[in-house]
């Protein structure tokens, strides 16, 4: 609320980037408002959304940005990441293409953001593990340990680790 608004001490900017349809809309939907769609339309260029969250004594205003996995929609990438502090980097664990081009969407993050940016990676639809799985959790955790990013697997439909994600990018930044 806006009491709340006025007491900020920080805002934070954290940007979420990845292939077309991994997730990276709705798990800001079910971050941001406890929300999920089963047909949700590609992000066409960039959407924002906010959410006031109290990490210890301090009250910080998470400003999101969620940028288009299509390269069609996406444009003026550099803006995108100018002042973010943290990425949120998604793949879908079933689809293994979206886990190679992971590659990419790093080198864009270290060109463009800043060098101590905080990135997350995040698998995310854990809630098909069992029925169509492209990429191990071990994949994804070796991943992580060589490019020295934080990772979890996340399920936005079955609300699974969403909150932890984009809490452990708030809590690093500093
Ligand atoms: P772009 O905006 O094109 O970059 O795509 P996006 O990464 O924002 O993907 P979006 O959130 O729009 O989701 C794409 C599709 O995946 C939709 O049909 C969602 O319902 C579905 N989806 C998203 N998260 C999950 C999940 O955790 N589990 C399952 N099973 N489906 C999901
Ligand atoms: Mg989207």
């Amino acid at each position: 609320d806006d009491s709340f608004d006025e007491e900020c001490d920080y805002l934070f900017k954290s940007v979420l980037v990845g292939d077309s349809a991994v997730g990276k809309s709705n798990l800001l939907s079910r971050f941001a408002r406890d929300q999920f769609q089963f047909d949700s339309k590609p992000t066409i260029g960039v959407e924002f959304a906010y959410k006031n969250i109290r990490v210890g004594d301090k009250l910080i205003k998470a400003q999101i940005w969620d940028t288009a996995g299509q390269e069609r929609f996406r444009a003026i990438t550099s803006s995108y990441y100018r002042g973010a502090l943290g990425a949120l980097l998604v793949y879908d664990i079933t689809r293994r293409t979206t886990f190679e081009n992971l590659r990419k969407w790093l080198h864009e993050l270290r060109e463009y953001g800043n060098s101590d940016m905080v990135i997350v990676l995040v698998g995310n639809k854990s809630d098909l593990s069992n029925s169509s799985r492209q990429v191990n959790i071990e994949d994804g955790q070796s991943l992580a340990q060589v490019e020295g990013l934080s990772f979890l697997e996340t399920s936005a439909m079955e609300n699974l680790n969403v909150e932890e994600a984009f809490l452990q990018m708030i809590n690093k930044i500093h």
